[in-house]
């Protein structure tokens, strides 16, 4: 097995490994330990069926159902990620981490490629440990106890609901039911295996300070989700078909490109269970 980083921020791919087959020990416990150090790693050609891909997950914890999109019947907690070739939107096409908006976020995702296009739709990574250590220390004294309120209905104008429901890609799977979700956590997280301290301050789901207003918290939330993804915190990948990503939310942002009009794209996701973050 090589691991190679593709960037000086963060970002491995990983070869000479089949994640088709059973892994041993001390296999899952390098991988484990690169994605640690490097945050996201990504595999080349592995074309894992749902129920792989589930198995791969329990590297790094226990397999959770995402709340607005229906499973797969076969693997409850892989969703179907499509983009049609008549869909002007994309999922997850703005700076993220998944679902901070939960009591318990996903501790990371494992995204691999069905049908990607010939070029575009790459996916962009930020590190918000390097962007947490690149503050100044008064910009970190500052940060200090402050608590941001996450909302699952952020990015999303009019709400989630109407905006999915456009999409011919998503809509049939989208949950109805699903409802508002809001969760405070700290604007600064501690990673629960490494120790590091990171932003925890997305533009998507972070609206606002707990006690104050959303004017009152927007300029420095701003500053934030800008400095969070300067191009020296981040990596590109680019996609073929049967690739896999796997990154870890708890330090990470992520952006999915949306620079492919008139082409189809279809990924499957997996989501891995998280903890809440202090
Ligand atoms: C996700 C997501 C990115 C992509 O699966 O959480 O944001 O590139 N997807 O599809
Ligand atoms: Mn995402």
């Amino acid at each position: 097995m090589e691991i190679k980083p593709i960037s000086g921020a963060l970002g491995a791919e990983v070869s000479g490994i089949d994640l088709k087959e059973e892994l041993s020990n001390s296999e899952s416990a390098d991988i484990h330990a690169a994605f640690l150090e490097h945050h996201v790693l990504f595999f080349r050609d592995q074309h894992l069926s749902p129920q792989q891909e589930i198995r791969f997950t329990r590297i790094f914890g226990e397999p959770d159902i995402y709340p607005f999109q229906k499973g797969l019947p076969e693997a409850p907690e892989v969703i179907e990620i499509l983009k049609t070739e008549t869909d002007e939107r994309n999922f997850g096409g703005s700076w993220h981490s998944d679902t901070t908006y939960l009591e318990t976020p996903a501790l990371g995702s494992v995204l691999s490629a069905l049908e990607v296009p010939e070029y575009g739709g790459d996916t962009l990574f930020a590190n918000m440990a390097l962007a947490y250590d690149a503050l100044s220390d008064g910009m970190k004294q500052a940060l200090e106890g402050l608590v941001g309120i996450n909302s699952s209905d952020g990015p999303y104008r009019g709400g989630r609901q109407a905006v999915m429901a456009k999409l011919d890609g998503m809509k049939d799977t989208y949950q109805t039911e699903a409802k508002v979700y809001v969760s405070e956590h700290p604007v600064v997280r501690t990673h629960p295996e490494t120790g590091r301290k990171a932003i925890y301050v997305n533009s998507s789901h972070t609206k606002r300070f707990k006690d104050m207003t959303e004017a009152e918290s927007k300029p420095l939330i701003d500053f934030l989700c800008q400095h969070a993804v300067r191009p020296e915190f981040t990596c590109r990948f680019r996609w073929t078909p049967g690739a896999l990503a796997v990154w870890d939310n708890r330090c990470t942002q992520h952006h999915a490109l949306n620079d492919y009009a008139g082409k189809r794209r279809r990924m499957q996701r997996a989501t891995i269970k998280g903890d809440r973050p202090f």
